[in-house]
């Protein structure tokens, strides 16, 4: 909308910053006139009772317009190949990995050696787990930043980062990196001055002078971190105040009611735009507004702090999409992608959690009813928006699918994830998984899975059992678990070291800053001798290696795999096959997945029922040809086997 006081008094600014509106800087000033409405907006909705509002607005955009100043030439050029695709990262030839730079390659400079590597496996997209300073045994995976402009010592500099940055644009590959925008470490500059009593500061966080207000806020806000951060709140000896710890006790929750802290981490966010980040992972969306009487998750305004973000970043820096870390209920995951006038204009991407975990109940159950009963959500995402698809992170698998999907799958939800639970944390006599349950919580009865993709298929027990029957079973179904996110639509994000099949490492229990979180049992440190076996015939590695590549390949080959929102999932003739197809321009791809430990049959029908009837398919996967049956003939699936048929 135009509003003209607003409108010449950003023109105004513009002005004053020497922005050349007809000249050069044109299409900035485009932008800016077309988000102008929005961005105020939302602002105000936010900040219209704090008695500084107006004047920090001119700070807001300020913040934008030096962004953009910033912003180098060959970036800007980037945004607009990109803006010239539309949507880029909905692409079929993006494919991601995840992974710490230390545990990978020791640093960020010995990074730029391994590029070669994630070409050989076909990896194009790097997520590089936080690399920001961070205090040493006080920093949850790096997630808990002291400085976010300087990265840490232990991964080199920033100009390695730089460095990394450009060899990565001229290999065409992009990079991923994260913002802790909820909190920061109680060694952060905010938070010193914070303690040392300097009120400015007390009001980055939420200080409270006794336990009476944070009691009332831990009678409706969970724990997440219930064994070894119980509480949301902590006690700061040296300035005798109580401040909000919603993780760890060392990571202190940011204060969005205020607006300069909003506008202190825009610029933190511009300033990651401008190191060359194509994808910003927004750590922990769900968890930047807190009200008292709720869970202080997922609430209105923390939806609409994302949409102020995202229309801010349009204008300064486009070629940068958000991928919101909200891995919440399915329902609330959906509302990242933004809705009603903000659809598809909150975040790019959102992680696929609910299918993760679906994935692995499907593995555990051998029974596809459960997946199925929660697609009704997953399908609505909106046209323009992707997930991050993948089986393994370097967090947890939380079972956050809803208890409703699981009854209307027939099943009694409690005993259900019980089952689940025992399965993946080995405790069940007929499960070859093994792993450990993590954060869990004895007043609700929750807990979350850790455990490497290999060890949690099996492949860690077959091989201490030295049964290579067990082996070909478990690779098998690491496999079956990453074909099947690899073509779901959305970006695969590979997890490091799942490509070789890494087992559970269990040095963390050495580290005292790692001890308490079993979650670094699946965060392994890379062995290249290991991975040098990738090349020798035979091994596990090499098969692991060989065929997680080859999937890969498939999908860059496929343009109809690209996330068009077009996924179709197939009757369920049989309870234990997963079956979607991915269609466009008349092509398409039938991916059916046998998720149980027997041979499964599909009945031909499973192909003919949508569109017209193919009479024969290709499997992309296996190379054979199939002439399409009869209706009462089937298709047969070896254990755990899988097919990408196209026809
Ligand atoms: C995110 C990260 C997780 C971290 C948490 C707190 O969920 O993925 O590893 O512990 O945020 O920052």
């Amino acid at each position: 909308m135009y509003t003209f006081g607003v409108h010449e008094h950003i023109n105004a600014l513009l002005k004053e910053q020497k922005i050349d509106v007809g000249g050069e800087d044109n299409l900035f000033y485009t932008r800016m006139l077309a988000n102008t409405a929005p961005i105020l907006e939302l602002y105000l909705q936010l900040y219209e009772h704090h008695p500084s509002a107006e004047l920090l607005f001119d700070d807001v955009v300020k913040t934008i317009i030096v962004a953009y100043q910033k912003r180098t030439a060959v970036l800007k050029q980037r945004d607009i190949q990109k803006l010239e695709k539309e949507y880029w990262f909905l692409s079929n030839e993006i494919n991601g990995m995840s992974l710490y730079v230390d545990r990978f390659a020791g640093s960020l400079k010995n990074m730029q050696t391994k590029l070669d590597y994630f070409e050989e496996l076909g990896i194009n997209f790097l997520h590089l787990m936080p690399i920001f300073e961070s205090p040493a045994n006080e920093s949850d995976g790096g997630y808990a930043v002291s400085n976010f402009r300087k990265v840490d010592d232990r991964f080199g500099s920033l100009e390695d980062l730089l460095q990394l940055q450009e060899e990565m644009r001229k290999r065409n590959m992009y990079l991923m990196l994260d913002i802790v925008l909820n909190h920061t470490s109680h060694k952060h500059e905010w938070a010193i001055k914070a303690k040392a009593g300097e009120k400015k500061y007390q009001d980055y966080f939420y200080f409270y002078n006794d336990r009476s207000v944070p009691d009332q806020y831990d009678r409706t806000m969970p724990e997440i971190f219930p064994e070894s951060s119980p509480g949301n709140f902590t006690y700061v000896p040296e300035c005798n105040k109580w401040v909000m710890t919603v993780f760890h006790n060392y990571q202190w929750d940011l204060n969005y009611t205020n607006p300069n802290v909003f506008i202190e981490m825009l610029d933190t966010i511009f300033f990651f735009a401008n190191l060359g980040v194509d994808i910003l992972r927004i750590d922990a969306p769900a968890f930047i507004w807190k009200q008292l009487g709720t869970t202080c998750q997922n609430l209105p305004q923390a939806h609409t702090l994302l949409r102020l973000i995202k229309q801010c970043v349009q204008v300064a820096a486009p070629g940068m999409a958000l991928l919101g870390e909200a891995i919440v209920a399915p329902k609330e995951i959906m509302k990242y992608f933004g809705n009603d006038h903000y659809t598809a204009r909150e975040c790019d991407f959102a992680y696929n959690a609910t299918h993760m975990a679906l994935q692995w109940d499907m593995l555990a159950t051998g029974d596809t009813k459960v997946m199925l009963a929660a697609q009704h959500e997953i399908l609505k995402k909106p046209y323009g928006t992707s997930w991050i698809t993948y089986t393994r992170c370097h967090d947890d698998i939380g079972l956050g699918y809803d208890d409703a999907m699981i009854e209307q799958a027939g099943f009694e939800a409690y005993a259900h994830r019980r089952y689940l639970k025992d399965y993946y944390s080995g405790t069940h006599p007929a499960s070859p998984a093994v792993g450990a349950l993590f954060s869990s919580n004895p007043k609700t009865g929750d807990a979350r899975i850790s455990g490497s993709l290999a060890s949690l298929c099996g492949l860690e027990k077959a091989i201490n059992n030295n049964s290579s029957k067990d082996i070909d079973e478990s690779i098998q179904k690491i496999l079956l678990m990453q074909a099947h996110s690899f073509f779901l639509g959305g970006v695969p994000m590979l997890f490091y070291g799942d490509e070789i099949g890494y087992t559970n490492d269990y040095s963390y229990l050495n580290d005292k800053g790692k001890s308490y979180d079993n979650r670094w049992m699946h965060r392994p440190v890379i062995d290249w001798q290991k991975n040098e076996r990738r090349k020798q015939e035979g091994t596990v590695e090499q098969r692991i290696f060989n065929s997680t590549k080859k999937l890969l390949a498939i999908r860059k080959q496929l343009d109809f795999v690209s996330d068009q929102s077009n996924l179709t999932w197939i009757t369920p003739h049989n309870v234990h096959v997963a079956a979607y197809i991915r269609e466009s321009n008349s092509k398409r791809l039938f991916a059916v997945f046998n998720f149980a430990g027997s041979v499964s049959f599909l009945t031909w029908f499973a192909f003919k029922e949508k569109g017209n009837a193919p009479s024969s398919l290709f499997d992309h996967w296996s190379g054979e040809t199939y002439a399409v049956g009869n209706d009462h003939e089937f298709f047969v699936l070896p254990p755990y086997g899988f097919a990408l048929l196209e026809g």
